[in-house]
């Protein structure tokens, strides 16, 4: 089998511009999300939120203009679905309400989603910083963009001075799984078809 290809990039905060491309990656790679499955407007919302949160990072892989991968962290995600909550104008409840009528699946999502919200204890600590998404664009996978994306996350906490945070992806993603491990996360907790992990900084 050919080796992957390398890719050159660079990383940079995501701008305005970018909105709607990341949301469009964060919507291709993770089809199955609750909040993609909200639709691509909810989600060009919620990183124009993010990335006007400065407890909040939205970093971005772009080669040629093209945005390559794309990663967000909280660091207190309970409060930014406050602000989400009580940001959001009628027209876009209304809309988000109108997805709920025509997709009923969506309800099971929102159900695993509170499931999710329980708090994270690991060491006897609460964790709250969290790696919110990550998504590599399908053609540059194995280029070592994920990485790189996930060191930003690394050093954005660090920064905050916390010394853990987690995420949460699907049991049966086995490439998300594998490539978490590698990068120094450990297993913590299955929720459901959920799994927490915690990355000790
Ligand atoms: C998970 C994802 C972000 C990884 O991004 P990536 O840019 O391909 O990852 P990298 O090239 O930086 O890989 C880093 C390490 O992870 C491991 N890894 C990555 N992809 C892997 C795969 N398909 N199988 C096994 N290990 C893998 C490797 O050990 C790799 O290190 P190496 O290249 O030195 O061997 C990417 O596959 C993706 O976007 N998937 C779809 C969205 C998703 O599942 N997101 C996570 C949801 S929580």
């Amino acid at each position: 089998m050919a080796s992957p290809q390398r890719v050159g990039f660079t990383l940079r905060p995501l701008a305005p511009a970018d909105v709607d491309s990341a949301a469009a990656l964060h919507q291709s790679a993770m089809s199955y999300s609750f909040n993609s499955r909200l639709g691509k407007k909810h989600l060009a919302y919620l990183y124009s939120l993010l990335r006007q949160d400065e407890t909040c990072l939205v970093t971005v892989a772009v080669a040629d203009e093209k945005i390559l991968g794309v990663v967000s962290a909280i660091s207190d995600p309970h409060r930014f679905k406050e602000k989400v909550f009580s940001s959001m104008p009628l027209t876009h409840w209304m809309s988000l309400a109108s997805r709920l009528m025509i997709q009923p699946s969506v309800w099971f999502e929102l159900l695993q989603d509170r499931k999710m919200n329980q708090p994270v204890i690991y060491k006897n600590i609460e964790i709250k910083p969290m790696l919110s998404a990550i998504a590599v664009d399908a053609s540059a996978r194995q280029s070592g963009i994920g990485r790189v994306l996930v060191q930003a996350v690394d050093d954005f906490f660090r920064q905050l001075s916390q010394p853990f945070y987690y995420l949460d992806t699907r049991v049966e993603n086995k490439t998300a799984r594998a490539f978490y491990q590698q990068l120094g996360f450990v297993e913590h907790e299955c929720r459901g078809r959920n799994l927490i992990l915690v990355k000790e900084l």
